[in-house]
């Protein structure tokens, strides 16, 4: 609560609040975890908010936030072509991409199975692409043009401790893939970033994390908020730390 109250209050002073209160931001995978505490966030923040969940009737807690409910499986194209339908002419201003699995969890070549990487890269990497492009019409009616990927530090190379081959490959990809989209869509005035939430208590992040969701979300918005034209294709931690490729 305290956290929603301050970040009111930031983005008042940044100039943002009087933006948000008209702008409408749609998340991704929003039913639990990073998204769900962003959804909520968002809303405090002014936004109008629209979050997904692949089983929206289990999505208690985003509906207990009284925030629109969408149905949405980034890797089926029926259930993304269906939410394009059913916001059809519905302007968005940002949109954030944060489905994702923690894939296989294997640490070594050995154990690794090459077949079904697909499923993580699914999700991942080909998901944020899936949704942006059915959701075109929607950002181009908006004025924020602002999409934003949830990345990881792990998608660094130059960072890389090793491990996690399939979840680590899957958020490289997806951070090459913003990349030519912040080529492609920021001639139109598009920003698109990728982003790393942090080390977060969630059930992908695990109880041992360091960071808490509110903490997380919290430092993500802020990010989100004081994003600018020359951040367009970059990669930040929720501190707004640039993190090498
Ligand atoms: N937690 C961390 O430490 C950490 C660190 C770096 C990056 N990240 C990234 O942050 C984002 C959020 O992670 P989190 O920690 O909040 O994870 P989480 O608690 O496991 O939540 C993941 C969310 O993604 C949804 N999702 C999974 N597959 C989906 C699909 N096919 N279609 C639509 N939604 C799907 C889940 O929905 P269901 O409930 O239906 O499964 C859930 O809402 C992810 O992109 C993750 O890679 C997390």
């Amino acid at each position: 609560m305290f956290i929603r109250l301050m970040l009111t209050l930031l983005l008042l002073v940044a100039g943002h609040a009087q933006g948000a209160e008209q702008s409408t931001v749609l998340v991704t995978g929003a039913n639990r975890g990073i998204g769900l505490e962003l959804a909520g966030q968002l809303k405090a923040a002014g936004y109008s908010v629209i979050g997904t969940a692949r089983k929206p009737a289990g999505a208690k807690d985003l509906k207990a936030l009284g925030v629109r409910v969408e149905q949405l499986d980034v890797t089926d194209a029926a259930s993304v072509a269906a939410l394009a339908q059913r916001l059809d002419g519905v302007a968005i201003d940002l949109l954030i991409n944060n489905a994702g699995v923690g894939g296989q969890g294997v640490n070594s070549i050995r154990e690794l199975d090459v077949d079904a990487m697909a499923a993580t890269y699914a999700v991942n990497a080909m998901g944020p692409m899936r949704v942006t492009q059915a959701l075109l019409p929607n950002l181009e009616a908006g004025s924020g043009r602002t999409i934003v990927n949830i990345s990881s530090v792990m998608a660094s190379i130059k960072n890389n401790w090793g491990g996690a081959y399939d979840y680590r490959a899957s958020k490289a990809a997806l951070n090459m893939l913003n990349s030519s989209l912040a080529k492609e869509l920021g001639k139109q005035g598009y920003i698109s970033v990728v982003l790393h939430p942090g080390w977060v208590k969630t059930r992908m992040g695990g109880e041992s994390a360091p960071v808490e969701i509110e903490d997380s979300a919290a430092g993500l918005v802020k990010v989100i908020a004081g994003l600018k034209d020359a951040d367009n294709g970059k990669f930040y931690d929720y501190q707004g730390k640039p993190i090498p490729w």
